[in-house]
């Protein structure tokens, strides 16, 4: 399509507005759901995921993109690390500087434990910041925890372990609270009340908000606790290894300075793995709405330690990433433009799925009309369907989108298009990783002691696809859970003789496995070499 037909098509578009915007589009049943899911989902899509042939998720299928990062050589020669003088040696080591680390840690220094904070870039780059619509909490009358729990559960495809989304719905009044309590500046009514809406699959309005840039707000004011509280942070310095003792329980981890590539070690009596997500592996080729350091580390660091993963083989693909302009291409359009009002429309003008299915689905819709149905709009370096984003003002009046989507008003605005006027295309991005290492709910990794997870790190808490929202809860709850129980167990921790002979016993598996590969982990940063065989070594240098 040239650009004189996605004119005509935004004609179509904006013909049918009205009639659109005040139509209730219908619900799918759920053996539709099912059918969509199977046919267009990326996640069905069998020929993207192999076995893994090592490992403790031995016979499981992942994402190929992962199989080869989990079944990959080392990055250290552990025979040539000096584990007898340690650089630093604390109670609890959190690696990872996003909300879920930053909560873990003031909750481990507030419970009195020494703790140190690791992070390969900055304190708060991470996927945290990115996160734009709103924190899920049952704390109005109409609402409550277990109306929560039975959103998510069936979100979730009745997936999530019971335990972990227990745990995440009763303590998120309290999660809200606390960041509350922290300076986080939630959307307010006149009368103080905190404004709440509604996001797919959720049969209250529980969203809480600052605005469209809530995950920027909260990870601000974890980010000035952390500084407050004199947390020592070493930044710039990724986690390359985990350490074990020779009683085989974690107790530490071997640093990678990302400047200067020295080799530091760092003893500590528990680890806290909040590593964040994978967006940057770009699964299947999907753009992504995640940060550059997103390239699922802990899971790596943990799988080689012999830590289980549950549901791998899930992500979660946001469905409105933009899809033009290119400079912003997967980019994320918060779901809370559908919440306001906007609806999905084809190339004709059609509303072809009610805009608050669940992610999964709204994503499957999407592909769907693009591909099969032939109802996208062609973009230049792809296609999209259009969020008829004016919809919005026209049902909540002049001033909405300023004042509750400021973010998405500029992020357009820079490229000259203004959504209050016209539509924008979006097309799904890689937005989250459902599956991850699994936990119990004080967030420790059940088969190897004195390890922890927490976060977009951690999979089973949302089943197999997460609602919008939970996850800025999940890294509140369970990171401020992680930090609390490896402070409280590092007062009895006693680490043996530090070790690294795991790394020589996976790389044995793998070579019985017949692993053969030039490719290690974990990645650290995203690899955009355009295939140039001269830069495609540099991420493998050291
Ligand atoms: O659409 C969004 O604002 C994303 C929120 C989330 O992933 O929870």
């Amino acid at each position: 399509m040239d650009r004189e037909e996605m004119k005509e098509s935004m004609a179509a578009v904006e013909a049918r507005r009205k009639e659109n915007a005040e139509a209730e589009p219908r619900r799918m049943s759920a053996e539709e759901k099912e059918a969509l899911l199977a046919a267009y989902h990326p996640d069905y899509k069998r020929s993207m995921f192999t076995p893994l042939a090592v490992g403790p998720n031995k016979g499981e299928s992942v994402p190929k993109e992962l199989a080869a990062l989990l079944q990959a050589n080392s990055r250290i020669d552990p025979e040539k690390v000096n584990l007898s003088v340690p650089d630093f040696d604390d109670d609890v080591l959190v690696i990872g500087g996003g909300g879920a680390g930053a909560s873990a840690a003031i909750e481990a220094k507030r419970a009195g434990a020494r703790v140190r904070l690791v992070t390969k870039l900055r304190l708060g780059d991470a996927n945290t910041v990115m996160a734009e619509g709103g924190i899920q909490a049952a704390d109005k009358p109409n609402d409550s925890p277990a109306i929560h729990y039975l959103d998510a559960f069936g979100g979730g495809h009745f997936a999530a372990k019971p335990e972990l989304l227990y745990r995440l719905v009763s303590e998120a009044p309290e999660a809200i609270q606390w960041l509350s309590d922290l300076g986080v500046e939630f959307d307010k009514a006149p009368d103080g009340t905190m404004i709440t809406t509604h996001g797919g699959g959720t049969s209250r309005k529980r969203m809480h908000a600052a605005k469209d840039y809530s995950g920027a707000e909260i990870m601000r004011t974890l980010r000035d606790e952390v500084l407050n509280l004199e947390i020592p942070v070493v930044d710039f310095t990724a986690a390359v290894e985990l350490i074990l003792d020779e009683e085989g329980r974690a107790a530490g981890a071997v640093l990678l300075n990302m400047e200067t590539k020295e080799l530091l070690v760092a003893r500590a009596k528990t680890v806290i793995l909040a590593t964040g997500g994978a967006g940057r592996l770009h699964y299947q080729g999907f753009p992504t709405s995640n940060h550059y350091g997103a390239t699922a580390d802990g899971l790596i660091l943990g799988y080689r330690v012999g830590a289980r993963l549950l549901y791998p083989d899930t992500l979660q693909y946001h469905p409105t990433g933009a899809a033009f302009p290119e400079q912003i291409l997967g980019a994320l359009v918060t779901e809370k433009v559908r919440s306001l009002g906007a609806k999905l429309v084809n190339r004709e003008g059609e509303v072809f799925v009610h805009p608050l299915e669940t992610r999964d689905v709204c994503a499957a819709a999407i592909i769907r009309e693009c591909g099969e149905r032939k109802k996208g709009i062609a973009t230049g370096s792809g296609e999209g369907v259009w969020l008829d984003t004016p919809m919005i003002e026209l049902k909540n009046g002049e001033g909405t989108v300023e004042k509750r989507i400021p973010a998405m008003l500029r992020m357009f605005a820079k490229y000259g298009i203004d959504i209050r006027k016209e539509p924008i295309l979006v097309y799904p991005t890689l937005h989250y990783q459902n599956g991850g290492l699994d936990i119990s709910p004080d967030g420790s990794c059940p088969n190897v002691e004195n390890l922890y997870a927490a976060g977009e790190a951690v999979g089973g808490i949302h089943g197999r696809n997460r609602l919008m929202g939970n996850s800025l809860l999940d890294i509140i709850v369970f990171g401020r859970g992680a930090g609390k129980a490896a402070a409280e167990k590092a007062r009895t921790a006693t680490p043996g003789k530090l070790t690294l002979a795991h790394v020589k016993r996976f790389d044995e598996e793998r070579k019985a496995a017949g692993i053969e590969t030039n490719e290690v982990s974990p990645r650290l940063l995203p690899t955009y070499t355009h295939g140039n065989p001269r830069l495609e070594g540099q991420g493998k240098a050291f």
